[in-house]
């Protein structure tokens, strides 16, 4: 059955009245209906309305003549509660209070316009009665909160968007209040190695800061109180729930909640940077201190050329020169003296012969040719004759496993040279009169060392003076080839060097034990 056929006709709501001077209570009680800024609306009992002020005509979208023909029924569906679903014909203020006869208390609804939009509104509904007492209809009075719903939507959706970020923030995030924790993000919880948010919050802020930061930060603090808006980044240090400190870099920024004074902190862990930061610098220092080695090795190496073609010109001229002047003056004598003078070719022989021979000695200084034909124990065993003959210093050799066996070249020649430089040494310095030298290899490595019972050193003293390229030299040598070099040397005791060397060569075959007694 159609509800409106039952609807008895009605009386058209009352229009507004012109704006005339208020001459009778009833114009000015409705003078003062159509000024209010809140809507209200009269039904009879049967729930047609009778009455709609201007602010209810325009909050529901309608003409004073659309809603003349309007029931309080005729709203079905166009009414929802603040949660969004519909609320029923029954449950409207203004039905409740007729059907009761009783004031309903107000209640926030959303009413659909024609045009779709919703409009809220907070709605209360007071029961009329006519001259006799009895209920006669009711009045609806609400007013028109949308704006401050739609502020509070938007407020809603702001906050829900901040709580997201904050959450979702991989940085840390914290707010404080006089100086006490009133939020804190995940990820500042995880940063300070807290189980969740809530072990930190109503804590002291200044207990999380690292106790060599406490006085920067308690600084920042009074800043900002003294109105400083905002500071930038500063790197200092907090403190983790295992007391250890961490690493972080945080801005701070003030603002107003709920009528106090806040200051919002973000705050983020720079330990991973901090440590980037430390390793770059350590590999910048490693790079420049090794391009600084590199220079002053091809210094080095430059100042040894001189001093090696310094020796061969004075070898050649105070010994190949001597001897062929003396050559010279002696075919001169023989150019005087006629076709035969056999005391002159005798002696021509013999300047000849000991120029061959100085010659030669110059050549095997420079670079013994049985270190490259035969091998390292012939060049040693050669050297150490050599080095008896001239120094006097007796040299006892021992060798292990290297009998027949040759090594890389240059391994070879690194041994030679540190063994010829050690054993200079020990005639220069060490006032020894024997010297023991092993050579001996194992699966990996060849070494060589030389020992003497002299004066000894302090070595590492003698290293830093940089007073000569003898030791730094025999290190470099050994160090390019992958090996290293040792030396022990007590002042009043000798000296134990000892270079080591590594091979790739796996199959080491003679077992043999040597020892050879030079002198
Ligand atoms: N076997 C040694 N016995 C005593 N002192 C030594 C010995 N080897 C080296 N030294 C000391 O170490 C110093 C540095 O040696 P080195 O670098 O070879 O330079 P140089 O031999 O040109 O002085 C020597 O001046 C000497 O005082
Ligand atoms: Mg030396």
């Amino acid at each position: 059955m159609d509800v409106r056929q039952q609807r008895a006709p009605k009386p058209r709501p009352r229009k507004r009245v012109p704006s005339t001077p208020a001459t009778y209570d009833s114009d000015l009680a409705q003078r003062i209906l159509e000024a209010i800024p809140g809507g209200v609306i009269k039904v009879s009992l049967r729930g047609a309305i009778s009455f709609a002020n201007s602010a209810a005509v325009t909050f529901l979208g309608l003409s004073y003549d659309d809603l003349a023909d309007l029931y309080v029924d005729d709203f079905r569906n166009k009414v929802i509660y603040e949660n969004g679903e519909q609320c029923p014909v029954s449950e409207y203020p203004i039905s409740k209070c007729l059907s009761t006869g009783q004031p309903q208390p107000s209640t926030t609804l959303g009413v659909q316009r024609p045009d779709g939009a919703i409009r809220w509104g907070i709605f209360t509904a007071l029961p009329a009665h006519d001259r006799t007492g009895n209920l006669s209809g009711a009045v609806v009075t609400f007013v028109d909160i949308t704006e401050r719903h739609r502020a509070e939507d938007a407020l809603r959706e702001s906050e829900e968007r901040y709580r997201q970020l904050v959450e979702l923030c991989p940085d840390g995030i914290l707010i404080h209040t006089d100086g006490t924790l009133l939020f804190v993000n995940k990820a500042l919880a995880e940063i300070l190695g807290a189980k969740s948010p809530d072990e930190l919050i109503g804590t002291p802020v200044i207990d999380i800061v690292h106790p060599d930061s406490r006085e920067i930060v308690l600084r920042r603090i009074r800043e900002i109180e003294t109105g400083t808006p905002a500071t930038p980044w500063m790197e200092l240090k907090l403190v983790r729930k295992d007391g250890s400190a961490v690493q972080i870099e945080a801005a701070a920024r003030p603002f107003t909640l709920q009528g106090r004074n806040a200051v919002q902190v973000l705050v983020r862990d720079i330990t991973f940077r901090k440590r980037a930061e430390h390793e770059r610098d350590q590999l910048f220092k490693q790079v420049e201190s090794a391009r600084a080695h590199l220079e002053e090795l091809s210094r080095r190496l430059v100042d040894v050329q001189e001093a090696e073609r310094r020796r061969i010109a004075r070898e050649l001229h105070d010994h190949v020169g001597q001897e062929l002047t003396a050559l010279k003056l002696t075919l001169d004598r023989f150019g005087a003296q006629g076709a035969s003078s056999a005391q002159a070719i005798t002696d021509a022989q013999s300047q000849v012969n000991q120029l061959v021979n100085l010659v030669r000695q110059m050549s095997l200084d420079l670079r013994p040719i049985m270190l490259d034909d035969l091998g390292l124990l012939p060049a040693l065993h050669w050297h150490l004759d050599r080095y008896f003959a001239m120094s006097g210093v007796r040299v006892n050799f021992k060798h292990s496993g290297v009998t027949d066996r040759r090594f890389p070249s240059e391994i070879e020649t690194a041994a030679y040279r540190i063994v010829q430089e050690a054993l200079t040494n020990v005639v220069r310095h060490s006032r020894a009169q024997e010297v023991i030298v092993r050579l001996w290899t194992t699966d990996k490595t060849l070494s060589v060392q030389v020992e003497d019972l002299g004066v000894g050193f302090d070595r590492d003293a003698a290293i830093s003076a940089h007073i000569s390229s003898g030791l730094s030299g025999m290190r470099e040598r050994a160090a390019l080839l992958g090996g290293r070099l040792s030396i022990e040397s007590t002042p009043g005791s000798g000296t134990h060097l000892t270079a080591e060397f590594p091979i790739n060569d796996h199959n080491i075959s003679t077992d043999e034990q040597n020892s050879h007694l030079v002198g």
